[in-house]
């Protein structure tokens, strides 16, 4: 709170970033309303950048055009750099937990910046940088610390450990314009509901192209995966 004025707070902002006075270069595309429209955002984990090229027609046969590739893995820029580079999806990063990742995935050609946890650091690296970003919440009062920095879409994580649904409802009710993208336990037996909740913008996860079937080259089967969520997420 600022000494002397009751219920004003003005946050600390070391980036000089302010939501009202600066102005970010605006990304062309409506990033957030086309994650929202594909519904299914998948976590990508390539050990090998030399599988993006594959993995992407596998993903765009199945029916996306959004991908998130997890700043995990040596490879994760090359990856990045590659998928970006491919008109038919829109590519962000992932597992971005430092505020120089934000600017490494950027220039890799991220249209946006997913993180596990709430970090300002992050978030302001991001606005300075004109990308989106969805932080991580997993507690009332990360959700308040990310509406303070005027963000309303937030990754819900890890969603099935938190408690799932029970918790995402408990969660939104008091914050009535949040909307949340949860990760982490997502499956084809869950996804249905979790999209039919009304405070669920998409839901993320690595089901579709888990490392092990990236691994083995089973791109029929990551086609097939990616079909089923895309088919299933129609649904709700
Ligand atoms: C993430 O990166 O968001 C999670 O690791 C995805 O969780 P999942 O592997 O359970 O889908």
């Amino acid at each position: 709170m600022t000494p002397g004025v009751p219920g004003l707070h003005i946050p600390y902002r070391p980036h000089g970033y302010d939501p009202i006075m600066s102005d970010p270069p605006k990304p062309l595309v409506d990033v957030i309303g086309t994650i929202g429209s594909a519904r299914v955002l998948p976590a990508i984990v390539l050990e090998d950048a030399d599988a993006a090229g594959p993995l992407a027609d596998a993903l765009v046969a199945g029916g996306l055009r959004c991908a998130e590739v997890t700043f995990r893995t040596a490879a994760a820029e090359a990856a990045l750099a590659a998928l970006s580079e491919d008109p038919r999806l829109l590519v962000g990063a992932g597992t971005v937990v430092r505020p120089e990742q934000v600017d490494r995935a950027v220039a890799a050609g991220a249209r946006f910046i997913v993180s596990p946890g709430f970090n300002t650091t992050v978030v302001w690296q991001c606005q300075q940088a004109g990308v989106p970003v969805v932080p991580g919440v997993a507690t009332a009062t990360e959700i308040q610390a990310a509406g303070e920095e005027g963000l309303d879409v937030l990754k819900f994580f890890p969603a099935e450990p938190l408690g799932g649904l029970a918790m995402l409802t408990a969660l939104a009710a008091p914050f009535p314009g949040v909307r949340f993208v949860p990760t982490g336990g997502i499956s084809p037996a869950n996804l249905r509901d979790y999209l039919a909740h009304r405070h669920v913008l998409a839901v993320g996860g690595t089901w579709m192209v888990a490392p092990r079937l990236v691994a083995a080259g089973a791109w029929d089967e990551i086609t097939r995966l990616t079909a089923e969520a895309v088919a299933l997420a129609a649904e709700s």
